[in-house]
């Protein structure tokens, strides 16, 4: 068998509906909101991995430290013999998981950036020809189909892109997640900590203006998937932090009043000057919010492991009848 392939759950012209139908409601609701997953076209992939070099944004740096001094503990607790990872990007820091769990037999990466995908699987395989790797092509909110490969299994969720979901989907997602778990099996969860609003505004408000690139290259997949006539240049990138909510929340705000043309979808948009779209949520977490969110879901916290600065977490859970057992 070959050691890398890519299947796609999702057909081309499924992803466009979604798109279509995912603008039409956004950008009829007041506010204006679009979800996520948007962003992460080829360029959008590019920049959030810009986004992970910077200095402000510290997630990334945070969580490979805890990644790479748990690694060996996570191999002890789990001897996974298939390491699925949810939202894998770049794969980049995984590879410390892939080299301490020596009992492992599939990677099975999944986003629903195909271009990162690719990336990723060539630079694994470069110096890792016997690792079996599938990746998948589908998105992490709509029922995953796994495929059939040994456990027991460890489902990675890295990178905090669990607060990126508002609250009720996230029940949602991990009522999911904890559904594909068998007995043995555990998911690894990352997730970024309440802390000072500067530090965590200038995370997503960076000097270089590459979160604001990030956060406008939305507009530009509007343009070329929906032949829309959005103008980035129009928009200003705002990151605030919302103390009730405990989450940054990322928006586009019209620099004047206009009017954007979305002829896919027979729609014109107005923007009031000042309007502001709603592009993306980080929620900021603390252990008892992930220890009871965890457990709605029916999964044990039993390791949560910190960075040195406390900036960031890594949980690891089990199914709780286990814990029980
Ligand atoms: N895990 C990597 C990347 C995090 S960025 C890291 O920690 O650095 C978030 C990743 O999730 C992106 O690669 C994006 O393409 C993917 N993603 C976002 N929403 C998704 C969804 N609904 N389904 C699958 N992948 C998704
Ligand atoms: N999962 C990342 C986070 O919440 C995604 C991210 C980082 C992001 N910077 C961003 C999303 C800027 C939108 C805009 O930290």
């Amino acid at each position: 068998m070959s050691p890398f392939s890519v299947t796609r759950t999702l057909p081309e012209d499924a992803t466009a509906a979604a798109l279509r139908s995912d603008v039409l409601n956004g950008l009829s609701n007041d506010p204006k909101q679009l979800p996520p997953k948007w962003f992460y076209d080829a360029r959008g992939s590019e920049l959030f991995e810009e986004i992970t070099r910077l200095p402000e944004y510290y997630p990334t740096r945070a969580e490979r430290e805890i990644l790479i001094e748990r690694a060996p503990d996570i191999a002890a607790a789990t001897r996974a013999r298939t390491l699925v990872e949810l939202g894998s990007g770049s794969s980049e820091k995984t590879r410390h998981l892939l080299d301490a769990l020596t009992g492992l037999r599939a990677y099975v990466p999944v986003d629903v950036s195909e271009s990162a995908l690719t990336l990723a699987g060539e630079a694994l395989l470069a110096d890792r020809q016997e690792l079996s790797v599938h990746a998948l092509v589908a998105d992490f909110q709509k029922g995953l189909a796994l495929p059939d490969t040994p456990g027991p299994r460890l489902v990675a969720f890295l990178g905090g892109t669990i607060g990126n979901l508002l609250p009720a989907e996230r029940a949602e997602f991990l009522g999911s997640v904890s559904a594909l778990l068998s007995p043995g099996d555990a998911l690894l969860l990352g997730t970024d900590l309440v802390k000072d609003e500067g530090t965590l505004v200038a995370a997503y408000d960076d000097s270089a203006g590459v979160t604001a690139a990030f956060n406008k290259n939305v507009l530009a997949v509007l343009d070329r998937e929906l032949g829309a006539d959005f103008d980035p240049d129009d928009f200003d990138h705002v990151a605030v932090w919302d103390p009730e909510q405990e989450w940054i929340e990322m928006r586009l705000r019209a620099r004047s009043a206009l009017t954007a043309k979305i002829p896919a979808l027979d729609l014109a948009v107005t923007f009031a000057e000042g309007e502001e779209l709603r592009t993306e949520i980080s929620a900021k977490f603390r252990e008892e919010s992930v220890r009871s969110e965890l457990a709605a879901a029916g999964l044990a916290l039993r390791h949560w492991w910190t960075d040195g600065e406390g900036r960031f977490a890594l949980s690891l859970a089990f199914p709780a009848e286990v814990e029980r057992a």
